[in-house]
């Protein structure tokens, strides 16, 4: 099993769009998918409410709202042969909680837009996750993606370059596309629309979702060797 928990405290940066889209990338390749919302917005279950039923079904846990007479562990547990956690955490958390959402994580995505106080938020947001959540570059478990770009621009230069600077890889770039707002609406993820529509975005997810199976592989493989 493995968690992907999204996560920057900057609203609208994009949050629930790489959520929503990654758990539908990993149902529609036939992987027992969890999406686990912790936004008070439940902009995620909003979504999930609104999805087909023809298409691969996404279990949805509204980790935001407790449950009255369950507890909080049983809220949040998992169906048996979970294989994906995808994580939609809210705007405005405090640093102080990052590890609550971190620390089973096998990898975290930050994603961030362009523009100046995108930037600087996202640069306060990977200085917390390195110091108050304590997480160490070696685990390369941080990556970012940059969202709504729109290349050759100045802002999309200045991010780019700030980036480098952080010594985090650049996972994604995401252009701003209206198939992200579309897809939405529907309650279905890129990857599952027309390709002839959706593919200059898909083809932009290849490297990050490469990325993601790459993580929480040695965790797994020692695991197994444990087993046997
Ligand atoms: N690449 C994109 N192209 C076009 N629109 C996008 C793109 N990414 C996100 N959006 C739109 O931007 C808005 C904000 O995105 P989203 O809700 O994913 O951000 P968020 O970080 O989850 O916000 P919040 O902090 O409020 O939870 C949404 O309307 C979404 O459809
Ligand atoms: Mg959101």
């Amino acid at each position: 099993m493995r968690r992907i928990t999204i996560l920057n405290p900057k609203g609208g940066s994009g949050k629930t769009t790489l959520a929503t889209n990654l758990a539908a990338y990993y149902a529609s390749r036939g992987l027992a998918t969890v999406l686990m919302d912790f936004d008070p917005q439940g902009s995620s279950s909003r979504w999930l409410k609104s999805r087909p039923l023809t298409l691969a079904p996404i279990h949805g846990v509204t980790a935001y709202r407790n449950q009255p007479g369950m507890t909080r562990s049983f809220q949040l547990r998992l169906p048996p042969g979970t294989a994906r956690v995808v994580v939609d955490t809210p705007a405005a958390i405090e640093p102080q909680r990052f590890d609550e959402y971190t620390r089973e994580a096998d990898a975290i995505v930050v994603p961030v837009l362009p523009s100046q106080i995108d930037i600087h938020a996202c640069a306060r947001c990977i200085e917390h996750l390195l110091t108050t959540a304590r997480i160490k570059r070696r685990e390369e478990r941080i990556a970012v993606v940059a969202n709504r770009v729109r290349p050759n621009t100045l802002v999309f230069r200045s991010l780019m370059r700030f980036l480098e600077t952080l010594d985090i890889p650049i996972m994604a770039t995401f252009r701003e596309s209206q198939n992200y707002i579309r897809s939405f609406e529907l309650g279905v993820g890129l990857h599952e629309m027309q390709a002839e529509r959706s593919l200059p975005d898909v083809e932009q997810w290849a490297p990050l979702v490469a990325w993601l199976e790459s993580r929480g592989r040695t965790q797994e493989a020692g695991a197994e060797e444990a087993v046997v």
